[in-house]
């Protein structure tokens, strides 16, 4: 027999949308970015491939790349996390999963963002754990409200789940928000899950990570969005020697992804080696790029939804429910050829609205503007 827990799983509502659309569709339903991976890096995955690594290398990652992303920390975010707390897993994906399996037990609570990425809810339901909403709502611009987050931490809670860039949102938590969860987090001796896989990709912002205020906090990360390397199936978590010292979290957290996964896939390490250690021109070419699209498409909803500028990630979460509920919407819009998704699929606070995602062509967002008018005119 399966498991309950396993049957309790939902299938990705986002799928369930997917086989609805046509051939033709527009795609603004998509979470990745339509660019191919730079040369550069591939050029150094086939090297690789020639030079024969095609074995399996080290549990942990190898050890170029470790220590490349060990740096990047220090660089990029002022962190000072060894080598030997950095694990390379099969895309942020394995890392969000290993984080929220290795400290939730059955009646665990672990407030997820609301809305937010599918994944945490029901990675917390796989652990038997009790997700709980950190409401994140439009009226009060999808903003952390601490005083809610402060409430509902209890004995209970093991950990808080933060994506900043947000997907679904395209939000960008502030100082002072990243601030506030982080003094939440020591307060109350609870481990901040922190998914920055959208770090990069940030129009004029200063990305906060709230480890950066508390060693309670584990930083996911990864090579899918910042370097288009969403195939690859390459991320890795990182967590400070204080925390790790106290849990013995990356020794713990190695045993599944020994016996799961062994290692993250040896040549295409090679890589992302090379994403970080080679030029940034491409991450700047790219997000000028979804800027440009932002503010095309920003500038074509504003006036017909209420609808928050998105600051990161590729995606703007409108509330269309002047015309309908989320889900009404989105299938109108699909029926008439522009996929998107309602924002339902990301959680009860997401009902009015519905996703759509600018990781497509300019000339795509215009055709896409001219149905969205149409459909609901
Ligand atoms: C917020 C967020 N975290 C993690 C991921 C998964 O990243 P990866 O492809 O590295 O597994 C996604 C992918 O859409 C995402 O949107």
């Amino acid at each position: 027999m399966i498991t309950k827990k396993l049957l309790n799983t939902e299938q990705s509502e986002i799928r369930k949308i997917f086989n609805m659309a046509s051939k033709d569709s527009i795609n603004l339903g998509i979470g990745e970015p339509d660019f191919n991976t730079p040369q550069n890096i591939i050029d150094a995955c086939k090297t690789a491939l020639d030079k024969g690594i095609t074995s399996y290398v080290p549990n942990m990652g190898i050890p170029e790349l470790t220590e490349a992303i060990s740096e990047k920390l220090k660089k990029d975010n002022n962190l000072d996390i060894p080598q030997n707390k950095v694990m390379v897993t099969c895309g942020a994906s394995e890392a969000i999963m290993l984080s929220i399996m290795a400290f939730t037990e059955k009646g665990d609570e672990v407030i997820i963002p609301n809305p937010g990425f599918v994944t945490y809810k029901n990675m917390v339901q796989l652990s038997e754990g009790k997700p709980i909403s950190m409401d994140l709502k439009h009226e009060n611009d999808f903003k952390i409200d601490l005083d809610d987050l402060n409430e509902k931490v209890n004995k209970n809670t093991k950990c808080i789940v933060h994506n900043s860039p947000s997907n679904p949102l395209g939000t960008v938590a502030s100082k002072e928000e990243v601030k506030g969860l982080a003094q939440i987090a020591e307060d109350n001796e609870i481990i901040i899950i922190s998914d920055e896989i959208y770090e990069k990709i940030i129009y004029g912002k200063k990305h906060h990570s709230p480890a950066s205020y508390t060693d309670n906090c584990i930083v996911i990360n990864g090579f899918s969005k910042a370097y288009a390397m969403t195939g690859w199936r390459l991320g890795y978590m990182a967590v400070n020697e204080n925390l790790d010292s106290k849990y013995n979290i990356i020794d713990n957290v190695l045993k599944i992804h020994q016996f799961g996964f062994a290692c993250a896939t040896s040549f295409a390490q090679y890589g992302a080696l090379e994403a970080l250690n080679g030029s940034q021109q491409c991450v700047k070419d790219m997000v000028k790029e979804f800027e440009r699209r932002r503010n095309l498409i920003y500038d074509g909803l504003k006036d017909k939804f209420k609808v928050i500028k998105p600051e990161g990630a590729f995606y703007i979460f409108p509330d269309v429910s002047e015309y309908g509920t989320g889900m009404d919407v989105a299938q109108k819009l699909i029926e008439n050829g522009v996929l998107c998704v309602p924002g339902r699929a990301f959680g009860s606070n997401g009902e009015n609205n519905v996703r759509f995602s600018y990781a497509t062509s300019y000339e795509d967002i215009e055709k896409a503007l001219e149905i969205i008018d149409k459909t609901i005119n």
